[in-house]
């Protein structure tokens, strides 16, 4: 396994990011891991507990519902929504990702695919009851992480619910961080662009030393 240099990652990240290949790196980062999946630093290795209480707190939503989650990594957020009785598409950009979620899961009833949240199946288009993104805007540079957001957008069914959780920052702040957080105008654009209903919004700060703060927001495609 290598180890994590978190300055030569920037440095890598920004590269990449430099030369228009905004996602040509993220496969490095599982790779690297070398079949070790608790080798990857940005994994938790449990699920989001926010997505959790949201689960525990909607029972009854779930029944024959369709979940997606976006950049699913190793597949912590996948698997809780499956427990939950939800069928479930986890989907990563990276190969590697996705193998390493078949060899953790191995009788997971989550269907894991290596897709692109920029080049999705057509099938895929307003399909979702619940779509999951947690932490990859946030990854991405400039004009992607537009298009990311329309895209997330772009699965929900009409009254299905995006649940929305990433890092955030104070407008105008930590404008050359890697990975870059959401302020609140940007994430608000699930509202002011898409047209979502905002159902509920948290800032919080995690339990981190020192602590980090982010946003948990859900929204709802609420067409008449
Ligand atoms: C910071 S990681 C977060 C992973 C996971 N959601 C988590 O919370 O642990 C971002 C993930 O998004 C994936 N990703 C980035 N761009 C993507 C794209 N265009 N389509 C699908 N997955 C993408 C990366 O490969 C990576 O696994």
């Amino acid at each position: 396994m290598k180890k994590f240099d978190p300055k030569a990652y920037k440095q890598m990240v920004k590269e990449y990011q430099e030369n228009d290949n905004p996602t040509g790196w993220f496969d490095s980062i599982y790779t690297d891991a070398q079949g070790d999946y608790k080798a990857v630093f940005w994994s938790d290795l449990e699920p989001s507990p926010y997505l959790v209480k949201w689960l525990k707190e909607n029972l009854n939503f779930s029944k024959q519902k369709k979940a997606i989650v976006v950049g699913c990594g190793l597949g912590d957020d996948a698997e809780a929504l499956s427990e939950y009785g939800y069928e479930v598409i986890g989907f990563d950009i990276s190969q590697e990702a996705i193998k390493l979620c078949k060899k953790r899961y191995p009788n997971s009833k989550v269907t894991y695919l290596v897709a692109d949240l920029f080049d999705y199946d057509k099938s895929w288009l307003q399909n979702f009851d619940v779509v999951y993104e947690c932490n990859t805007i946030q990854v991405l540079p400039g004009k992607y992480r537009v298009q990311a957001r329309k895209a997330i957008s772009s699965l929900l069914k009409n009254q299905g619910h995006a649940l929305v959780s990433c890092r955030s920052r104070n407008k105008g702040e930590k404008e050359n961080d890697i990975p870059l957080p959401l302020d609140y105008d940007e994430i608000n654009k699930f509202v002011i662009d898409d047209y979502l209903e905002e159902i509920s919004f948290l800032a919080y700060d995690d339990t981190q030393v020192p602590s980090i703060p982010h946003f948990f927001a859900i929204y709802k495609r609420n067409e008449k």
